[in-house]
């Protein structure tokens, strides 16, 4: 994958998500004095916080081998049945975008993930029967976007459960200039930093602007990155001073253009914008919510006095904030 170098392999190096990341620390080390696997673990938060990594580095620091698959990817529940067949005692098994397993090969999840065993059908109709395989001792490690997608028995099943949070401009500001130091690009703090305002929380971001930051510094500049150059490299990509994108913008424009600042539906949203409801709850409002550019009410999204100041737009007289 595109960000494979920049990744951390190591609990110690992976910078922020202090809480998540200590209690990891913890029930690892608690787990491996005792021999066992650790308990399944769900991670959950946007896209682009490093729930695929810290996957990886559950897996290097309980010293097993892994296993990456993803919801959409597991057609049939045999499909599943073979991956958890074939692990070694201890291995992680990671599920990515685990809320879109289908029903049928959640359940055989269940009793996997309880009581250890594979319960599968042999045969068809009189002739057919059942027979129970034990599976070796293994850590699932299920990945979503939102905790509330996923059925609650399957959630209830993980015994670890940690929630991702966008991540501050400080710790922003490391990755980026760790990830400078791996490509051998030159950078200064004031250049970190302009990158890490304008990365959405995000360190998947971070090290997609700073890759393309590096380019403008190169055809442009002896390849240092300033935060004069970082400036005008994200104006050139349409990145605003806030960190809000192309599509970002959009939102906030529509809501408060045509929809006189909302409420409006998260359907109508989709469909004036002509970008999928899925994709506008799970990685642009988290953003714009947590930034307080916009509000969720019962009746829609509704644009905050902080949006129409940020695009520059006359707060209109009869706008209520809270619907
Ligand atoms: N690269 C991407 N995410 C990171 C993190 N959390 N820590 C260190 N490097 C990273």
């Amino acid at each position: 994958q595109e960000g494979e170098v920049l990744r951390p392999h190591r609990l110690a190096d992976y910078i922020g998500q202090t809480k998540v990341k200590d209690n990891l620390q913890i029930f690892i080390q608690a787990a491996l004095a005792r021999g066992e696997a650790l308990d399944h673990v769900l991670l959950y938060g946007p896209p682009g916080l490093g729930k695929t990594t810290l996957a990886n580095i559950i897996a290097t620091e309980m010293e097993v081998s892994i296993r990456t698959t993803s919801g959409p990817a597991i057609e049939r529940p045999g499909d599943l049945a073979a991956i958890l067949t074939s692990l070694e005692p201890r291995d992680v098994l990671f599920i990515d975008e685990i809320h879109r397993l289908s029903r049928t090969t959640e359940e055989i999840l269940y009793s996997a993930m309880e009581d250890g065993c594979l319960d599968i059908v042999i045969g068809k109709g009189p002739s057919a029967r059942s027979i129970r395989l034990t599976l070796p001792p293994f850590t699932l490690v299920g990945a979503t976007t939102r905790a509330g997608q996923l059925a609650s028995p399957l959630r209830d099943r993980f015994g670890v459960i940690s929630r991702l949070e966008f991540y501050e401009v400080e710790d922003l500001i490391k990755i980026i200039t760790r990830a400078a130091g791996i490509l051998n690009l030159q950078i200064t703090l004031e250049g970190a930093a302009e990158i890490a305002r304008r990365s959405r929380g995000t360190p998947r971001v971070a090290n997609r602007l700073l890759k393309r930051v590096r380019d403008y510094a190169q055809v442009w500049e002896d390849g240092r990155v300033t935060q004069e150059l970082a400036g005008k490299s994200l104006d050139r990509l349409e990145v605003d001073p806030a960190g809000l994108d192309r599509i970002d913008q959009k939102c906030l424009l529509t809501i408060i253009q045509m929809f006189a600042g909302g409420p409006v539906g998260l359907e109508t949203l989709s469909a004036t914008i002509g970008e999928e409801a899925e994709t506008i709850e799970d990685v642009v409002e988290p953003y714009l919510l947590q930034q307080g550019f916009i509000q969720r009410t019962p009746r829609g999204r509704v644009a905050t006095v902080r949006a129409y100041q940020h695009l520059n737009i006359p707060v209109n007289p009869s706008h209520q904030e809270g619907g």
